[in-house]
């Protein structure tokens, strides 16, 4: 990979000399969503996919991107003195993002910068390819200007961009799982506290399996952000009668003691969304922990249905993908994964099982929906790095 990036950057730019390479991984959620907004727990780990910059320092201000998944755009050129939004940025506005979040923090750009990108995830699957572009993107100023930050802060800059440049109000998950990522555990991560702990993914005999459903349905940003001030409000509301900080502070039980305090039904399923997913996943966790692979299977089933029907961030192509794969005996656990509305499932399948499964979900899915799903088997990788 190291050597594609190196050739397309001195085509594009016509020198090699000075040239860095560097990778950020996506993220798959395995269970707690729409919960990191909510002052609760998550569960995610780094892909081994992600997202790769060739990158040199400049003598002057300017910044030339490239991307190599977008050939037909050419080169997009700006200067660390422009480094504000705009619709026909494009895909750049990630890393300008990052850019403008560095220097608003006073971490000041010297040089300007040539740089060729390539991505490996799916584009619009929901594994998080802004994410690990995001992060991609202060790793590499880190370690071109020696600025001194820790890779929690690169995820925390990476959300503030995105909150603040590119108006996608996401909670701090999918940055943290790019920046922090170690192979072969998922992230138990607090997002009240940003304390967290690694998780082995000890898995006999089953694989994860990632389903693309291939859609993306329109508006998914706006529709993100209505979820999130939902809860905002519930929560306001439910601080009038109880003392509590975030959604993630209740128990289910506090919860249906106090629900009425919200007034409106459907929120109330929102807020019920926030609260039980959360507890969900600390019981996840806790079963993964002790090895009870089937009862983190059914908490997967139960967050899938949560996600349907209380938070509505579901759609029949996905919840057919599920439904599927939840007559397969041999599948433990099987849910929508990330922000939802389109992208992929995520699934815990016996590995005897996993050509079946296949072939059971194509068939389906191209019988009800005309389309070809994707199928990657998921392999763990670590945070960011310099090639
Ligand atoms: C998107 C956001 C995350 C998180 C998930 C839902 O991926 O970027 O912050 O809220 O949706 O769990």
């Amino acid at each position: 990979m190291k050597e594609k990036l190196l050739e397309c950057f001195k085509k594009m730019y016509g020198y090699d000399e000075g040239v860095s390479v560097y990778f950020a991984p996506g993220r798959v959620n395995l269970i707690g969503e729409h919960t990191d907004y909510n002052g609760g727990h998550v569960f995610p780990c780094a892909l081994s996919i992600g997202t790769f910059a060739a990158v040199a320092k400049r003598d002057d201000d300017r910044i030339r991107f490239f991307s190599m998944n977008f050939e037909d755009r050419g080169i997009f050129e700006t200067s660390l003195s422009d480094l504000v939004y705009s619709d026909e940025a494009g895909w750049t506005n990630y890393p300008k993002g990052v850019m403008w979040a560095f220097e608003g923090r006073g971490f000041k750009i010297p040089d300007g910068m040539d740089i060729v990108i390539y991505g490996n995830i799916p584009n619009g699957s929901g594994l998080s390819s802004s994410a690990s572009l995001e992060v991609l993107t202060g790793f590499m100023l880190r370690d071109l200007f020696g600025f001194e930050l820790t890779n929690q802060d690169l995820a925390i800059i990476g959300q503030y961009s995105e909150n603040n440049f590119n108006g996608m109000n996401c909670g701090i998950m999918d940055q943290f799982a790019s920046a922090m990522g170690k192979k072969d555990n998922a992230i138990f991560l607090d997002t009240a506290t940003l304390e967290f702990e690694y998780a082995p993914v000890v898995l006999e005999g089953m694989k994860i399996v990632v389903t693309n459903s291939k859609v993306k349905h329109s508006l998914v940003d706006s529709a993100y952000n209505d979820r999130r001030s939902s809860c905002e409000k519930a929560l306001l509301e439910l601080q009038k009668v109880i003392d509590i900080k975030t959604l993630g502070d209740l128990t289910e039980e506090e919860f249906e003691k106090n629900r009425s305090a919200i007034p409106d039904t459907d929120r109330q399923k929102k807020a019920r969304h926030a609260v039980y997913e959360n507890q969900r996943t600390v019981k996840a966790f806790n079963a993964l922990k002790a090895g009870d692979i089937e009862a983190f299977g059914k908490y997967m089933n139960e967050s899938h249905i949560s996600l349907r029907d209380d938070y509505d961030v579901s759609c029949p192509e996905i919840d057919l993908l599920v439904d599927e794969a939840w007559k397969i005996p041999e599948v433990l656990g099987s849910r929508i994964t990330g922000g939802g509305f389109g992208g992929c499932t995520v699934s815990i399948v016996k590995d005897e099982a996993i050509d079946g499964f296949k072939e059971k979900l194509s068939a389906s899915y191209k019988k009800a929906f005309d389309m070809e799903p994707e199928f990657y088997v998921v392999s763990i990788g670590d945070g960011p790095s310099k090639l």
